[in-house]
């Protein structure tokens, strides 16, 4: 298999099933405490926004995005990114964020947020988010929650607790 062997495309809701087995291979029943998993409970993710990795027909590899608020401030949750572990080391990781980025920015989103790894997701345009500036309901390290802006200065905008988009929704029409 080389690069050329490997397209990227919009997930679609057959794809349901390979997309939660990869993910189940590269976090195990570990994810479901997960911060961000508990997050993605509050509602669906963005399928219009998420991306798939295949070869010979089969999926190798997934990103999700799940649209968040935080105060005033939205945008979307990137993750969970997987890769099938064969598959590893060939930039499909970082050609899946560099796609999920893109079409965040097409769709006007203003920030992207995620929990992972800086030193991974640093060159692709992730920065740490300032101490006690942004929280998640379940515990998160701090050192492993970043930011990337896709306008100028909107992650001032971002504080607060990161909620699911529909349930600030449903907070916002309670307190009307
Ligand atoms: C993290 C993951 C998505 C990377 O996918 P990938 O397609 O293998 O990554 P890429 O080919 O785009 O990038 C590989 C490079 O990133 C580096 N890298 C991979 N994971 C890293 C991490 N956690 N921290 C820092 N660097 C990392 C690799 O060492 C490699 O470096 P090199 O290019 O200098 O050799 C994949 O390893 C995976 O599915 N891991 C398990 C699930 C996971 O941890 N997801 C991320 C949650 S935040």
């Amino acid at each position: 298999m080389n690069h050329a062997d490997i397209t990227y495309r919009l997930e679609n809701a057959a794809d349901e099933a390979e997309i939660e087995a990869i993910a189940e291979e590269a976090f195990g029943p570990g994810r479901f405490a997960r911060a961000a998993f508990k997050l993605r409970e509050g509602g669906p993710h963005d399928a219009a926004l998420s991306f798939v990795a295949e070869t010979g027909g089969e999926i190798i590899g997934s990103v999700r995005m799940t649209p968040v608020a935080a105060c005033a401030g939205r945008g979307h949750l990137l993750g969970p990114l997987a890769v099938r572990p064969a598959f590893k080391n060939k930039g499909i990781g970082k050609k899946l964020v560099a796609l999920a980025l893109d079409a965040a920015r097409r769709a006007g989103s203003p920030a992207v947020i995620l929990v992972g790894d800086q030193p991974y997701y640093g060159p692709l345009g992730f920065q740490r988010v300032p101490v006690g500036k942004l929280r998640m309901e379940r515990p998160v390290d701090p050192n492993r929650l970043l930011v990337a802006e896709l306008a100028e200065g909107v992650a001032d905008t971002l504080s607060g607790v990161i909620v699911h988009a529909n349930r600030a929704k449903k907070r916002s029409a309670a307190s009307a």
